[in-house]
């Protein structure tokens, strides 16, 4: 019989391997061999062979939780079976770590077709890419020198989704500016399908307004950043933000990127606010906070990934709706509270939205003119409506009901007392001070967070990510405690 490398297993399937083998006594290689036998023979049932072996592992498998595993030493294709990615190995240290990726890849059934910079080939070999991928391996000047015309067209055009990783800041200089003078640029540009990119470079290049620039005009593009993350780099002495995602990251974010991920939150009903509200003063005047909405409707989206039918109420900002959820924009906080209540009943809800605490009592019907003698306009304030505490307390209350409390001091005494106060089931606690010392622009307006969840049973604190990443978490954390909520 031919030889089993069990090393390209996955590593759940591995893990599954070895508690059978264990239980038989038997090394990894035998127990799969055995399992081989059982099945080509018919041991396993009368109608089995190849299938009964298939549903053994499966039950097995999510009798533990876990995917579809292996059929007869082989991997059976998963989330990404049949997908194509396009991986654009730019030049840098973290380019070894693209090897494991385009592994991880073909073990959930994508074919993977690689190209690599010249400057990648310094760092990694074309032949061990071409290895991994079992296919041939693009690179700038063999395949400039020979491909006809259509031939970078073609490239970007057979993929699902493009892959930069490692991406350099010069790669995203290029892709941002339009360039097109290799072949991984000119494809980047040829393309219309979606591209994730996974920057990785030294936190100084990462951190240069130019870089920054370049960054935000590729994300304004429709360009989906995984990464990088902050620590240690590859080079000796340095730290800070700027190493790759890791392998498994990037899997999961192209995982999200083509929808294949699991829906545990499908048929459920999940109402988010996000935004600040406007308080009219007058026709042209209003009352405002700081809130971008990146967090609410970052969740928003991560919610709609998991498979749940997202209902966002969104106060005035200057992002975009996110994608699979159903917006409703409103202005001032009476709006917000009609149209969250008009949604109910729903099976959870979200509050992130920075409702204004006061409005004018009266906004006045034309614009208040400075009149001469009369010295500044008095305005009357009055409390809005608070919109968690009236869902907390409602006839129809969701079964799961989470506020967001932003504090500037005493966060974990605030976030306790809403808790209680507004009848929620959690309260995401994020310290919005100057000091707070996440981001370089703060919590609110900027693109990291750090939260901290309080709930009747404890503090769990999360460590400093992205907005995407504490949304991708929360959704997470909301879909397994729905998990125990029956409608
Ligand atoms: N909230 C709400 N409606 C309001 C005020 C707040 O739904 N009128 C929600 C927010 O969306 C958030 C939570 O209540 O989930 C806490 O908001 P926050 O502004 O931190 O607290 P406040 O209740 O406004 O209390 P304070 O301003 O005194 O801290």
């Amino acid at each position: 019989m031919a030889s089993i490398t069990i090393r390209n297993l996955d590593d759940e399937v591995k893990e599954l391997l070895r508690r059978l083998a264990a239980e038989n006594d038997r090394s990894m290689e035998e127990q799969a061999r055995v399992m081989i036998r059982a099945a080509v023979e018919g041991q396993l049932g009368s109608a089995g062979r190849i299938d009964q072996i298939e549903q053994t592992l499966r039950e097995l498998a999510s009798a533990r939780g876990l995917a579809t595993p292996v059929v007869a030493g082989k991997i059976m294709p998963r989330g990404l079976s049949g997908k194509r990615i396009l991986l654009i190995i730019g030049g840098g240290i973290a380019a070894y770590k693209a090897l494991d990726l385009i592994r991880r890849l073909r073990e959930r059934g994508a074919a993977v077709r690689v190209l690599m910079t010249s400057a990648a080939q310094e760092f990694i070999t074309t032949l061990s890419a071409g290895a991994l991928s079992a296919d041939h391996v693009f690179t700038e000047l063999f395949d400039r020198q020979n491909e006809h015309d259509v031939g970078h067209i073609r490239l970007s055009r057979e993929a699902d989704l493009l892959v930069v990783a490692p991406a350099t800041a010069d790669l995203m200089a290029k892709l941002a500016n339009g360039h097109a003078n290799d072949l991984a640029s000119t494809v980047l540009i040829a393309t219309d399908k979606p591209v994730l990119i996974a920057p990785a470079m030294n936190p100084r290049m990462w951190a240069h307004p130019a870089t920054r620039r370049n960054r935000a005009t590729l994300q304004k593009d429709g360009v989906t950043f995984v990464g990088p993350a902050k620590g240690e780099m590859a080079e000796s002495n340095e730290a800070g933000e700027g190493r790759m995602a890791e392998p498994l990251e990037i899997v999961a974010a192209i995982e999200a990127l083509l929808d294949v991920g699991p829906k545990p939150l499908s048929g459920r009903k999940i109402i988010v606010t996000s935004g600040p509200t406007h308080e009219p003063i007058d026709p042209v005047r209003y009352i405002a906070n700081r809130s971008s909405g990146k967090q609410g409707h970052a969740i928003a989206a991560a919610l709609a990934r998991l498979g749940a039918d997202v209902h966002l109420v969104s106060g005035p900002v200057g992002i975009a709706d996110p994608a699979g959820v159903k917006t409703i924009h409103v202005e001032r906080a009476q709006e917000m509270r009609d149209a969250v209540e008009q949604l109910l009943p729903a099976d959870a809800a979200v509050f992130v939205a920075a409702v204004a605490d006061w409005r004018t009592e009266n906004s006045a019907g034309e614009k208040i003119k400075k009149v001469a003698g009369e010295g500044p306009p008095v305005l009357r304030m009055v409390e809005n409506p608070d919109i968690l505490a009236g869902v907390g307390h409602h006839s129809q209350r969701p079964g799961l009901v989470i506020g967001f409390a932003a504090e500037t001091r005493d966060l974990l005494r605030n976030a306790e007392a809403k808790l209680k106060k507004k009848g929620a089931d959690l309260i995401v606690a994020n310290d919005v001070s100057q000091g707070s010392g996440v981001g370089s622009s703060g919590v609110m307006g900027g693109d990291r967070n750090r939260v901290r969840i309080v709930s009747k049973a404890g503090v769990e604190e999360w460590p400093e990510m992205s907005k995407d990443d504490v949304a991708a978490r929360l959704a997470a954390l909301i879909a397994e405690r729905l998990k125990t909520i029956v409608v």
